[in-house]
């Protein structure tokens, strides 16, 4: 098992829902978190709160060195962030088709590319993207969304392939319903009956822990049953 005390990891999303749930849970560790936010007013106690918006070009750039000129280094990404606007096949709009694809699937991209070299330097990095239940299978009519998290998942495959012998290892933690803002539309399920950021967090924290001959390449969270998964 990793010592996870005084490794920077860089949190996406850490203002609100899972994000913020992993950034507590691991400030708790005692790593160094950097906080990727838009508002930095709303980083986690306790973090480094740094300006990131996925829309933005070069923020992932900027998040990436100004963590590096604070903390000389980057252990970890958990990338978080993320939207899930409507965006159905045969109604789109076509703008949610984009907007989901900028945030949930260049976002990571961005982040990951701008911090490859501090990963590789390190020797042991760690990747966990955010990706979905619904990067595994079609259950409802979001398409964007689910074909923005399907990315996800080629992605973190890549991430192994291209970091496997530089000791990067990645994870793609893949939650249903979780109990979240993101969450609040949803009628279908009841909310106490959702998963916890917590939860979320407690198995983001055990991925980091885990040394490099134990890689976890996809891990999937229910809180309901389903035949196929
Ligand atoms: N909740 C679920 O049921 C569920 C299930 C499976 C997967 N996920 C995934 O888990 C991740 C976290 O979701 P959540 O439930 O914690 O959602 P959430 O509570 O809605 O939080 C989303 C986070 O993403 C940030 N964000 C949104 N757009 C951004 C942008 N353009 N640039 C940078 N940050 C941006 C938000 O920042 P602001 O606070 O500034 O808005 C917020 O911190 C997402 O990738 C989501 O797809 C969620």
């Amino acid at each position: 098992m990793r010592d996870l005390a005084g490794k920077v990891v860089m949190v996406s999303g850490a203002a609100r829902g899972i994000g913020r749930a992993v950034a507590e849970r691991l400030l708790a560790a005692g790593c160094q978190v950097s906080a990727g936010v838009r508002d930095v007013s709303r980083a986690p106690q306790g973090s480094a709160g740094f300006a990131y918006d996925a829309t933005r070009q070069g923020s992932a750039q900027g998040w990436v060195d100004e963590t590096v000129a604070r903390f000389g280094r980057v252990d970890a990404l958990v990338n978080a962030a993320g939207i899930n606007p409507r965006a159905s096949l045969l109604e789109g709009p076509d703008d949610a088709f984009q907007d989901l694809w900028s945030v949930n699937a260049m976002g990571p991209i961005h982040v990951i590319r701008a911090a490859w070299p501090h990963l590789v330097g390190g020797g042991e990095g760690r990747v966990i993207n955010i990706s979905s239940l619904s990067g595994k299978r079609v259950r409802n009519d979001n398409l964007g969304y689910a074909m923005s998290k399907f990315a996800v998942m080629a992605l973190t495959q890549e991430v192994r392939r291209l970091g496997w012998d530089h000791g990067i290892r990645a994870t793609a933690l893949c939650p249903g319903f979780v109990d979240t803002d993101m969450t609040a539309h949803v009628t279908k399920w009841p909310r106490d009956k959702m998963s916890r950021p917590e939860d979320l967090a407690l198995i983001a924290e055990m991925l980091l822990r885990l040394s490099s001959t134990a890689s976890v390449a996809e891990l999937l969270v229910n809180c309901r049953h389903e035949d196929t998964l």
